[in-house]
């Protein structure tokens, strides 16, 4: 069955899986048709201003109060909630893992979720959990809802289906997945085995930056975002809602699917955006920009231009600038910065980051170009070069990231990454050419 998508960033949607099924020039009729509950979903307070105003209209099977029950605590004790501080013994320190290990037993999206770092205060809503997850089967009749955030997917490993009461979302590397804070949904795998990575956001909802002096155009642009026409699903066999609320979990049993919606309309919804489409900016003399040239999506917090989380990603692109240093610079940062690779090579790091492996820099650790990327940067013939085949990426946030114990404690935690850096050598020696030999 193919799924379709509507165009743009933050439209006022509307859809309808049957026809007549959603109510024309008002939200709220006495009895809507074929006898569907009309419920509202918000996303953000009701007085919110003009253009942050989040809000979508649902028309149900049931309404969502019969989708919840008497919850018990349910147990998934390697999903972390910010604050999350002192849970491991690891000093402090720049630090790279290889891949997160795909699973023996049998693991789902939400029982895969391994979180590698904490930022900010959920309650407060701001800040942000950087995960990994890995699975292997898909949910069947468990479904999930996040209170605590909207979540950002970054696939690696495997194609996932996320079946949400607002529409189907089919998602492979090389794509993402936004998904809005209280939207439930069930995520099928489409292959074998998955793995990719999660931003889970606890502040103000992901939108496009500001392009400034670039213009209208560039960078992302707003139809290449999709979000997923209505689908709905009338199963009256068991079935679960397992609800993250606060960093606890907790479980509810139904008689029937909550993926109910028969149609909808509204600008609170899911979307997927394929990286592909991303029409990168950058230096085409000297120097190059900083990294935020690259920012697919940012999350604000209350200070202007100070994000509570950006998405930044390194995609192909041509390298041209003159007389330049072309790798990112050394550099420190009162950002903190995580890092993932999709698929192909870093530039700025040539060995030991492979792709499902993860990169932290956190808030004013230094970092760069490893010794042998630095030696081949600065005697580079400058001609055009195409990086090709990469996709990095970077979940960049004002706040410092706080390892879990199960980052600190994994396997894959590389001892020797700070090594990268020991080979680079004192080029000084007093004359204006400095010492390359
Ligand atoms: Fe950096």
């Amino acid at each position: 069955m193919a799924f379709s998508y509507m165009p743009g960033f933050g439209n006022d949607f509307e859809t309808e899986t049957l026809p007549g099924s959603l109510p024309q020039g008002r939200n709220s009729p006495q009895r809507p048709a074929y006898g569907l509950y009309a419920e509202q979903l918000s996303g953000s307070p009701f007085t919110a201003p003009h253009g942050t105003n989040e809000r979508s209209w649902l028309y149900r099977i049931r309404p969502s109060v019969r989708h919840t029950g008497r919850f018990k605590g349910a147990n998934y004790p390697l999903w972390k909630t910010a604050p999350n501080i002192g849970d491991h013994e690891l000093a402090l320190g720049q630090y790279r893992w290889s891949p997160v290990p795909m699973p023996s037993e049998p693991t789902d999206f939400i029982s895969g979720m391994r979180t590698m770092t904490t930022a900010g205060d959920a309650v407060g809503q701001s800040g942000m959990a950087a995960h990994v997850y890995v699975a292997n089967r898909s949910m069947v009749d468990d479904h999930f809802f996040n209170a605590d955030g909207e979540l950002m997917i970054v696939p690696q490993v495997g194609a996932l289906r996320f079946v949400t009461e607002m529409g189907v979302i089919e998602l492979r590397p090389g794509e993402i997945a936004v998904l809005p804070r209280g939207l439930v949904f069930k995520v099928e795998l489409a292959d074998k085995e998955a793995r990719g990575y999660v931003c889970e956001n606890y502040g103000a909802k992901f939108t496009m930056p500001d392009r400034g002096p670039i213009g209208a155009n560039c960078l992302a642009n707003p139809r290449d975002f999709k979000t997923p026409c209505a689908w709905f699903e009338e199963k009256e066999t068991p079935c679960r809602l397992i609800v993250k609320w606060c960093g606890t979990f907790h479980v509810t049993e139904l008689g029937h699917s909550p993926l109910d919606v028969v149609a909808w309309h509204g600008n609170y919804a899911p979307y997927k955006y394929d990286l592909a489409t991303f029409s990168p900016v950058g230096a085409i003399l000297f120097d190059h920009p900083d990294p935020s040239i690259f920012t697919v999506l940012t999350a604000p917090s209350g200070e202007e231009g100070t994000a509570n989380v950006d998405f930044v990603i390194f995609p192909p692109r041509w390298l041209v600038a003159e007389n330049t240093f072309r790798p990112p610079w050394y550099h420190r940062n009162i950002m903190s910065e995580f890092m993932g690779l999709v698929h192909g090579q870093y530039d700025a790091k040539e060995e030991g980051f492979v792709p499902g492996g993860i990169s932290l820099h956190n808030q004013m650790l230094a970092h760069g170009p490893d010794a042998s990327g630095f030696e081949k940067a600065t005697r580079a013939d400058l001609k055009p070069v195409k990086l090709d085949n990469t996709m990095a990426f970077m979940f960049e946030t004002r706040f410092p990231q706080m390892l879990t114990r199960y980052a600190a404690e994994l396997d894959t935690l590389q001892d020797n990454y700070i090594d990268c850096w020991a080979d680079l050598k004192k080029r000084f020696n007093g004359t204006p050419e400095g010492d390359w030999s």
